[in-house]
C-alpha cells in the first residue's frame, strides 16, 4: 500500500531503517567494504551507489541471465563489483572511466576481489569508447552512471546495442532534483526518459535520485 504522504514523495526510510534492511538482506563483506571505502581512502568523490542500489543491479542482471554488460562511470569499482558478481563464468563487464586515477583505484579493487578476469576497465571518455565497443555486443545490460548531460546520447547507443529483453538502467534520473529545469542537461535527461519510454517497457524507480529501468522491446515484434 501507499498513502497520500508517500505518494507525494515523503520517505519513511531513516538511517537506522536503511542500515537494518541492508544488514538483513545483503550483509556487506570484505570486498564490498573495500570497494565502498575506496573513494574516501584515495581522496576521490564519494559518489558511488548505495548498497541497496548495488544489490538491485545485481538482482536485475541475475533475473535476465546477463552475460555481457556495459557500465559508464566506474569510479572505484563499487557498482562494477555488484554487477560482476551477477555474471556467470565467461560473462563480462566492460566499465568505462575517463579519470585515470579513478580507473587505477578501480583496477586494484576489482583485482583484490578476484574478479579481474570478468571485468575490463576502459580508461577513456565514454564518447570515444562506445563506437569501438559495438563489435563486442549485442549486450544484455547497459548501466549509465556518469556524464548526466549526455544520457540521451548514451541511451541511443544502448538502444542500438542491446539485445531484445536487455536492460537499460540510468542512475540519477531525477538529475539531483533538476529534471524539470530549463538547462541543457535537464533537457537531455528528459529526452533520455522519453526515448526510453518509446523503445522499452520502463519505469523510473523512486530511489533517492531516481533509477530509470527499461526492458528493450523487440524492434522486430
Ligand atoms: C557517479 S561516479 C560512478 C560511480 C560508480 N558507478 C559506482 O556506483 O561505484 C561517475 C564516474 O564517471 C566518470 N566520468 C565522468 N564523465 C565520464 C565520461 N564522459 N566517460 C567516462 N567516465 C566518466 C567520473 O570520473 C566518475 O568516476
Amino acid at each position: 500500500m501507499a498513502d497520500q504522504a508517500s505518494r507525494g514523495g515523503e520517505r519513511y526510510a531513516t538511517p537506522q531503517i536503511l542500515d537494518y534492511t541492508a544488514r538483513t538482506h545483503h550483509p556487506s563483506d570484505h570486498s564490498l567494504e573495500r570497494a565502498f571505502g575506496a573513494p574516501a581512502r584515495h581522496g576521490m568523490p564519494e559518489i558511488q551507489l548505495g548498497p541497496a542500489e548495488g544489490r538491485l543491479l545485481e538482482l536485475l542482471l541475475r533475473l535476465i541471465n546477463a552475460t555481457k554488460v556495459v557500465e559508464i562511470g566506474t569510479l572505484a569499482g563499487y557498482s562494477a563489483l555488484w554487477m560482476a558478481r551477477a555474471l556467470p563464468p565467461g560473462g563480462h563487464l566492460w566499465t568505462i572511466e575517463s579519470d585515470p586515477k579513478h580507473a587505477g583505484v578501480a583496477a586494484e579493487v576489482v583485482g583484490e576481489a578476484g574478479l579481474g578476469d570478468r571485468v575490463t576497465i576502459i580508461r577513456d571518455d565514454a564518447r570515444a569508447v562506445l563506437p569501438k565497443l559495438c563489435d563486442s555486443g549485442p549486450f544484455c545490460a547497459v548501466f549509465l552512471d556518469a556524464d548526466k548531460g549526455r544520457y540521451d546520447v548514451y541511451g541511443r547507443w544502448a538502444t542500438e546495442n542491446l539485445r531484445a529483453g536487455g536492460l537499460l538502467i540510468g542512475d540519477n534520473a531525477y538529475l539531483f532534483g533538476r529534471l524539470l529545469d530549463d538547462g541543457e542537461d535537464a533537457k537531455a535527461m528528459r529526452r533520455f526518459h522519453e526515448e526510453m519510454a518509446a523503445s522499452y517497457r520502463s519505469v523510473c524507480v523512486p530511489t533517492p535520485d531516481g533509477l530509470a529501468v527499461g526492458v528493450r522491446l523487440d524492434p522486430k515484434a
